[in-house]
């Protein structure tokens, strides 16, 4: 792989930046300043350098974004924000896409990835991922709401798994933990039981929370136990 290639990928710079730190002595391979940014490495054999602090080779990038308002959950639009254009210009370059979709007006923890065989095994309901939304609603819920949700309520003609409604005292809203992700799920979720969803954020993502020191709109790359985490539940 060459040299520019992996510094994009890695998120670091783009290719016009790496043939000008190359040229300014700031990379090197094996503790060799680089000569030449389209030199090929092996990134399994050896350890990059970028001023001085390793730079960690992975084949695919997983970044978590916590989500603003606004924007929807795909890699293009033509008329609205998107999400892909969240983050740097070298990481709109190599692919990513969100690991499911939250609605445009839901905010929180949401996945971008190119790694697609992973997203896939984290999105079917089979694996039982759990995700867990906070939200608020119109009006209190119902007494009964905590056990429709367990036995499974029916959306139009789909019988929803059961999920875990955790209401808070004043039965204004909550969490809820759905394995599952079917269109709109939770605001027609809250529409069986006769309320109304009037905010939404995800806050986990299987085991992993949102990162509260991420402002709407910022993101990170998953850490080594984060992507470890998702793919022992994949
Ligand atoms: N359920 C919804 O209704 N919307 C989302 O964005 C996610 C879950």
């Amino acid at each position: 792989m060459r040299i520019d290639k992996f510094m994009t990928e890695a998120g670091l710079l783009s290719r016009k930046e790496c043939a000008a730190a190359v040229k300014r002595g700031l990379i090197a391979i094996d503790g060799v300043p680089a000569k030449n940014a389209a030199d090929h490495i092996d990134p399994e054999k050896v350890t990059v350098t970028y001023r001085g602090e390793t730079v960690e080779y992975r084949a695919f990038t997983y970044l978590m974004l916590n989500k603003p308002a606004g924007y929807v959950s795909a890699t293009d639009d033509r008329f609205l924000p998107y999400v892909v254009e969240l983050v740097s210009p070298q990481l709109q370059k190599i692919g990513l896409f969100p690991a499911g979709r939250l609605d445009r007006d839901t905010t929180g923890l949401l996945v971008l990835t190119n790694d697609g065989k992973l997203a896939h095994a984290l999105l079917t309901p089979r694996h039982h991922v759990e995700k867990k939304y906070r939200f608020t609603c119109e009006s209190p819920l119902s007494p009964d709401a905590e056990a429709r949700f367990a036995a499974g309520l029916t959306i139009g003609d789909y019988e929803c798994k059961p999920a875990v409604l955790e209401a808070d005292a004043d039965r204004m809203g909550g969490i809820i933990t759905l394995t599952e992700g079917k269109y709109h799920q939770i605001k027609r979720m809250l529409f069986a039981v006769d309320n109304a969803c009037t905010s939404l954020c995800r806050i986990s993502f299987g085991n992993i929370p949102l990162d509260e020191t991420l402002a709407p709109g910022e993101y990170r790359f998953l850490t080594a136990e984060e992507i470890a985490s998702l793919k022992a539940q994949a």
